[in-house]
């Protein structure tokens, strides 16, 4: 159940309540695909991190360790040891990404294993099956992620597709949360509305998808090749059109500028690999901008990451002795600047929870929009 807290123009607070625990909104998830965080850090070292919701991947655990085993195994909580809610992505982003000679038909896609090349069917009801079996806290909809620009006759047979597909995964859903022995008889299932950059199909897909009385709505099919603005206007777009009393998440997005402006325009939950992705790179990110931890001025520096930062890396380590750890190729490098990383995204989300909260997220946004998205 999520609850509309306040409101600030178009910007929202609020709290989704879950069977294992609240998310406070605005907020951030965490992606640890295969049931890890990349960069060694632990279900255990979430909790110092301020994470809410812990995000894993469908097609991932289902190839391996395979959901079965998951499943008997008590499911990803268990496994993985993190006891807040688990959000599972349904494959139809990273099926359309990752796997090779894919046929997608009515019933589902057809496609090689990343992994071992085997051949593996999934549509609507696999994906629901798989993450019942995984029984994460939240579901998501068996959707096509069409890369942008795209064909506008593709692009709307494809969203009807997804439409239809919506359907079958609310459908069994319904069936699978009544059967006997599953892990989570409660399990929430989010739609995603899709249609590229295309407002019209964009509205029409989220006005039929609102009407399905989902416990959430996911934004998906953005940052996969349109430009900023264009995702802001597709936002733009359907906002009015989402239902107020459901949640909004928008797929895979972003860097910190970017979550400013996607709440600022009505978004209340993300993921994005980007506070991983970029600290295995040496790139740490701060409320003046983002340091590349590999530049030669950070010999002598013994400056914390970020001076304004209170995560339990800033607490202990200096700038030079991190660029000494990328520098010397140690996995540390990488496991602190990754700690770093996900504290300053979930801590981000917090300032604006506290903003929201106070009434002053837009001077908020006006104070960080520029100084969060530089380079320094
Ligand atoms: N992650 C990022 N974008 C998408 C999307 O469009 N669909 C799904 N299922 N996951 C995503
Ligand atoms: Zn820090």
């Amino acid at each position: 159940m999520y609850r509309l807290i306040k409101t600030e123009g178009t910007a929202r607070r609020g709290e989704l309540a879950t069977v294992h625990g609240m998310v406070q909104t605005p907020g951030f998830m965490n992606v640890a695909t295969a049931g890890a965080i990349k960069g060694a850090v632990s279900a255990y070292d979430l909790m110092e991190l301020g994470c809410q919701v812990q995000l894993c991947n469908t097609y991932h655990l289902h190839l391996r360790p395979g959901d079965e085993t998951v499943k008997r195994l008590g499911g990803i909580r268990k496994f993985t040891g993190w006891q807040g809610p688990v959000l599972t992505d349904s494959g139809g982003f990273q099926v359309f990404s990752l796997a090779k000679l894919r046929d997608i038909r009515e019933e589902g896609v057809t496609f090689s294993s990343h992994i071992d090349g085997r051949k593996i069917f999934m549509g609507p009801e696999e994906s629901m099956r798989i993450q019942s079996n995984l029984g994460s806290t939240i579901a998501m909809a068996f959707d096509e992620c069409v890369e942008n620009p795209a064909e506008y006759e593709y692009a709307k047979m494809s969203c009807a597709r997804t439409a239809r597909w919506l359907e079958r995964c609310k459908a069994e859903m319904a069936r699978l949360n009544r059967e006997e022995g599953t892990l989570n008889p409660n399990q929430m299932l989010f739609g995603i509305n899709q249609g590229c950059t295309y407002h019209d199909l964009r509205i029409e897909h989220m006005k039929r998808i609102a009407e399905m009385g989902l416990d959430g709505y996911g934004i998906g099919g953005l940052a996969v090749g349109e430009t900023a603005g264009e995702m802001y206007s597709v936002i733009e777009a359907i906002e009015p059109h989402m239902p107020k009393d459901k949640i909004r998440y928008l797929m895979g997005v972003g860097t910190p500028a970017n979550l400013l402006e996607a709440v600022r325009r009505g978004v209340d939950l993300f993921d994005c690999v980007m506070p991983t992705r970029n600290a295995r790179h040496g790139h740490a990110f701060t409320m003046e901008g983002c340091r590349n931890m590999l530049n030669a001025k950070y010999v002598l520096d013994e400056a914390p990451l970020d001076e304004t930062c209170d995560c339990p890396v800033c607490r202990r380590f200096t700038r030079a002795y991190i660029h000494h750890l990328f520098k010397a190729g140690e996995m540390l490098a990488m496991r602190l600047t990754v700690m770093h990383n996900l504290y300053f995204y979930n801590h981000l989300l917090a300032k604006i929870r506290d903003a929201l909260d106070e009434g002053r997220f837009e001077a908020f946004y006006k104070e960080n929009i520029e100084t969060v998205g530089r380079r320094i």
